[in-house]
């Protein structure tokens, strides 16, 4: 499949957006600050692989929140247990996801996975890995080719 490229300069912070690359949905998410910290201050026993040690992601990619630059990530929408695509729910302590002290990220309807806003996945659910982040460039501050 052909790269893709997405403009970000209308993504305001808390939004994400969403572009097709090899028939599958990227998310492009532009995490405010507030976001950024709650995300790294995870306790990473909660998460499953809090340091992206299994191979989902470039070797580019590193730390807590798995992007290039801290408030724009970069996740492949599709839940790593079955391939539900993961609802967006950002914000601490959302409706639906059923857990205490929810700090925001994505929620697969399917069979109850979650992730944070980096796209881990937390513990004691049936999602197996992370996310996978695809292999992505900044093209300009604004511009992301995905693939
Ligand atoms: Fe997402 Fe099963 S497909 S939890």
């Amino acid at each position: 499949g052909a790269p893709v490229q997405a403009d970000v300069s209308k993504l305001e912070p808390g939004q994400r957006m969403t572009v097709e690359w090899r028939g599958k949905p990227v998310w492009i998410l532009n995490r405010s600050p507030e976001m950024i910290e709650r995300t790294e201050s995870i306790d990473a026993d909660r998460l499953a692989d809090p340091q992206s040690e299994a191979p989902q992601q470039p070797t580019y990619i590193e730390g807590p929140l798995r992007s290039i630059k801290p408030e724009i990530g970069v996740i492949i929408g599709i839940c790593t247990h079955l391939g539900c695509s993961p609802l967006f729910k950002p914000e601490p302590d959302a409706e639906g996801v059923g857990v205490d002290n929810w700090p925001g990220g994505f929620f697969c309807p399917c069979h109850g996975s979650r992730f944070d806003l980096a796209g881990r996945v937390f513990r004691n659910v049936p999602a197996p890995t992370n996310l996978e982040v695809p292999p992505y460039r900044f093209d300009s501050d604004v511009l992301i080719t995905v693939g």
